[in-house]
């Protein structure tokens, strides 16, 4: 490492965690205790001991706190505008969550005017940088028109590379009876108008909810999409069990988001596919659902890879808080700390097909994230405490 003006050495760490097993305790965490760091030109440029840091003009002591990598929250959906708390409060009385809210918030971000969608993104990216996250997939899915649509991903855009399409998100009300001419719609001028501003198409393949897509219709979507050049994710699994792990494994979608009701089939297929389908768990859902959580134990356990996000929206989850997610993880699906950091951070990666962010391995992007305290395993030994916060270099 030849050091230059525009190096920064970051000391005083007392666990870094880099995610890349050839380094440290060479665990899938790649832990370091007493550590530092190098950065120059925004990528990591060394990682080592303390006691071998080299020289640098710029240090900055991070006082004995814990480094990690970034979070990666790799499933959100962020441009929308108004209000369901009222709908929350319902399904806290018993009222169950089956898509059917969609349509509120589809309404009230029709409405809403460009500067208004502008300002309400950036603050909840705003939100999530604070409490750590240095990578967000953003979605459309609240427009269902083509122009609504095209508008929400130009506003994605502007926030984040991982801009998805979600144009099957519901089918919206001025398609009642027609389901048909909305999945051709959407599987055509929609997404030929979309996928310009777009890295991936999604859907919301749910049979059980007479609002979203079943296999086939979701097939004819994902298709399209991939034809168009746009990479693959299901939102799959939530609500019943339905085809949509399936469908994404077989379709070699990067990613299978919730996968909250699984079959042992499904589980395998998962496995089989680790290299290929992440499985993308979001419990904020199941605790803002009051649903079962995930078996994100069994998914581990059978070799699947598992990534952790927010899904961050009006409906199910309205959180943008990963250190949430990672507690909940450990608390209620049996992850280790050690794992439920690393489907946070790394799995998040993967699940965007990304190697240059979710490790802090010599080369990757430099977002880091400090931690408030000595280890990464106070992420979920002091849930709700704000102790993660995206290092400004
Ligand atoms: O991932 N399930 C589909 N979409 C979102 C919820 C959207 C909403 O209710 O506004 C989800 O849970
Ligand atoms: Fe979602």
């Amino acid at each position: 490492m030849r050091p230059s003006v525009r190096a920064t050495l970051l000391t005083g760490i007392a666990e870094l965690v880099t995610n890349d097993p050839c380094v440290g305790d060479r665990s899938p965490l790649g832990l370091l205790r007493h550590a530092a760091v190098v950065v120059q030109d925004g990528s990591v440029a060394w990682v080592g001991p303390a006691t071998e840091q080299p020289p640098c003009d710029v240090r900055r002591d991070l006082g004995g706190r814990a480094v990690v990598p970034g979070f990666v929250d790799s499933h959100s959906h962020l441009v929308f505008a108004g209000d369901r708390s009222a709908e929350f409060a319902a399904r806290m009385e018993g009222t169950a969550y089956d898509g059917g809210g969609i349509a509120t918030s589809v309404r009230a971000t029709r409405a809403a005017g460009d500067e208004e969608l502008r300002r309400l993104l950036g603050a909840r990216v705003a939100e999530m940088r604070s409490q750590g996250t240095t990578t967000v997939e953003v979605k459309s899915g609240y427009g269902l028109t083509v122009d609504d649509e095209v508008r929400a991903l130009r506003l994605a855009r502007e926030v984040t590379e991982e801009a998805t399409f979600l144009g099957a998100h519901v089918v919206p009300g001025q398609f009642a009876g027609r389901r048909d001419d909305y999945v051709a719609l959407v599987a055509g001028p929609m997404l030929a108008a979309c996928a310009p501003y777009a890295r991936w198409v999604d859907v919301f393949c749910e049979p059980d909810s007479e609002h979203a897509f079943d296999a086939e219709e979701a097939r004819v979507v994902l298709e399209a999409g991939r034809a168009a050049g746009l990479g693959l994710r299901v939102h799959a699994n939530q609500l019943g069990h339905g085809p949509g792990v399936q469908l994404g494994v077989e379709l070699g979608a990067a990613s299978v988001d919730h996968c909250t009701h699984l079959s042992p089939l499904d589980v395998a297929a998962l496995a089989g596919a680790r290299d290929t389908t992440v499985a993308t768990l979001l419990p904020g859902v199941e605790f803002c659902t009051r649903s079962r959580y995930p078996d994100g134990r069994a998914l581990l356990d059978a070799g699947a890879r598992v990534a952790l996000a927010t899904d961050c929206n009006p409906g199910t989850c309205y959180s943008s808080s990963m250190p949430f997610v990672v507690a909940l993880a450990v608390r209620e699906m049996r992850l280790t700390p050690a794992e439920a950091l690393w489907a946070a951070t790394r799995g998040g990666a993967l699940a965007l097909r990304r190697g240059d962010i979710g490790h802090l391995g010599v080369g990757a992007r430099a977002d880091l994230t400090v931690l408030d305290a000595p280890s990464h395993l106070h992420l979920s030994y002091r849930p709700g405490v704000p102790i993660a916060h995206t290092l400004e270099l």
